[in-house]
């Protein structure tokens, strides 16, 4: 296909994804492509996800007031200070499936006469409510992040999800604002955004589209505006994968007035029988992996034409809720915890995926990484006996990557090198760039070929960029990754493969791995 400078955006980017690529290509030439449309990166689609799910919240974030590990309220100290210097936008609570099992009410007031409830979806445990909507949205403050809370449909009713919109929202006399005062609290946290339910075909409730969007539309006509200026923001229960009909048919049935954000789910796992080994893993396994990961990109391509046809203006979003790498939990642990390890493949997995998203900020405004802590492809993993904690790659590519946060994205053309394995082909390289306020420029490129340095050039005039700094994260072996024993095994380092001559940038990027480069005046 050729070269079209002049394309509009939205045609950019199937122009990127669908171009075939060309074999034995040594040098990518990168173009930047003049849009005076081009979006901004929502910073909300670095969020996160943090469900009463196996160690996350209790004994993961939240370790009790009276514990030895220092701790704010009860949370860990250390998670804090890494969330912060990540720039967390927003953190996505109590669930997932637990959402739709859960009574918020069970969660305030004096903790000795919280129920002890059962976590019926994540190991049967008896949880004590010790960690409630005060703790979560305290928290929220702490990190400045701006809360996501996902509200029970399942098992819940309209009026237990309007009193907990009123209790968190309201701020003059109301029977939920008075019990809030009540339990300490006097100033709303004026909490935005609502999911209404999650995975409603599922865990949520096994419902159909048709079915859910009418449940939909009574819940939420009664989650009350009042005191949020702008209104609250609401998120419809979305498709998993590739369900595009899941998708038309909230679009076709839920008036947009009601809609803010419809929701989709995407997990990189190979097979729901046989995940593998988070840490073992063949060349085979990996490659599957990453094909899971790059389908993102067609999911996110598909969902946006139907809501394209829907909403022409672009007024709803796509908010991708759940994402990550997913595999057999670590040897030893609880099988329903989904406590994994987390490698430069997932690494990878990251690098390419916030690729994706930032390439289509167009409609995708939010995203959330499943999940934070010790759940699925955590950025930070904490001992369960011992008091340590550690960073993992995703933890860094996330860090790297933040720099796109609010800036706006500068499209790129080019057709990628390939990586091919047993006959089967996937694009080698994901890259993205942006531009912030103080007309810095940063482009992030993730090679996820295990074997090759893929070489790109990039014409950089039109960027006015003099000076150049890079990061990069590498290491051995894919299946690498950072312990209690050796926590910095893999962290950035600064990068110096590249050369700028005459505003022409010339970089070569390492097998499996992420490189950010910082571009100046
Ligand atoms: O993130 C783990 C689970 O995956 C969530 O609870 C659910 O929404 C999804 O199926």
């Amino acid at each position: 296909m050729k070269k079209n400078t002049l394309v509009p955006f939205f045609s950019l980017i199937l122009f990127v994804s669908y171009t075939p690529f060309f074999a034995q290509q040594q040098i990518t030439d990168i173009t930047v492509v003049e849009d005076s449309e081009a979006p901004i990166i929502n910073k909300h689609i670095y969020g996160h996800f943090a469900e009463h799910l196996g160690r996350c919240i209790y004994g993961g974030f939240y370790v009790g007031e009276e514990s030895v590990i220092p701790n704010t309220d009860g949370v860990r100290n250390d998670i804090i200070a890494a969330l912060k210097d990540l720039n967390i936008p927003n953190l996505r609570w109590p669930g997932g499936c637990f959402a739709d099992t859960y009574h918020w009410k069970d969660g305030i007031g004096p903790l000795n006469e919280r129920p002890e409830i059962v976590n019926t979806w994540w190991g049967g445990v008896t949880e004590d409510n010790s960690f409630g909507t005060h703790n979560f949205l305290n928290l929220c403050e702490v990190l400045e992040a701006e809360p996501y809370l996902s509200g029970n449909v399942g098992s819940g009713t309209v009026q237990e999800l309007a009193d907990w919109v009123q209790y968190t929202n309201f701020k003059g006399t109301s029977p939920m604002s008075d019990l809030r005062r009540e339990n300490g609290r006097d100033e709303p946290w004026s909490v935005k955004y609502w999911g209404i339910g999650n995975e409603a075909w599922g865990c949520g409730g096994n419902m159909r589209a048709e079915y859910y969007a009418d449940i939909y539309r009574k819940y939420a006509t009664f989650m009350s505006d009042a005191d949020m200026e702008g209104g609250i923001y609401k998120i419809a229960s979305g498709a998993s994968n590739d369900d595009y009909e899941w998708t038309e048919t909230l679009m076709k049935n839920i008036p947009r007035s009601m809609l803010q954000g419809v929701a989709l789910h995407h997990y990189s796992v190979i097979d729901w029988g046989a995940k593998g080994s988070d840490t073992e893993f063949t060349e085979d396994l990996y490659f599957k992996t990453m094909q899971e990961s790059w389908l993102m990109n067609e999911l996110i391509e598909k969902h946006t034409a139907i809501m394209d046809k829907y909403d022409p203006e672009g007024k709803v979003d796509l908010i991708v809720d759940e994402w990550g790498g997913w595999y057999d939990v670590q040897e030893g642990t609880n099988p329903s915890f989904l406590y994994q390890q987390n490698t430069m493949r997932d690494a990878m997995i990251a690098g390419m995926t916030l690729n994706i998203f930032n390439n289509h900020a167009k409609r995708v405004k939010m995203a959330n990484l499943a999940q934070t802590v010790n759940v699925l492809q955590a950025v930070i993993l904490t001992e369960e006996k011992g008091q340590k904690m550690i960073l993992t790659p995703t933890y860094h590519v996330m860090h790297m990557y933040k720099v796109h946060q609010d800036a706006k994205l500068i499209p790129l053309s080019f057709t990628s090198p390939e990586y091919t394995f047993e006959g089967s082909s996937l694009p080698a390289i994901s890259v993205s760039a942006s531009i912030n306020d103080d007309e810095v420029v940063h482009i992030s490129i993730t090679n996820i070929d295990p074997k090759k340095t893929n070489t790109l050039t990039l014409d950089a005039t039109s960027l006015h960029i003099k000076k150049i700094e890079a990061t990069v994260l590498k290491s051995e072996k894919l299946q690498d990754h950072n312990t209690f024993d050796n926590p910095d095994k893999i962290k950035p380092t600064e990068f110096k493969n590249f050369q700028l001559k005459k505003g022409k940038l010339e970089i070569d990027i390492p097998p499996f791995s992420v490189v950010v480069l910082k571009g100046s005046h």
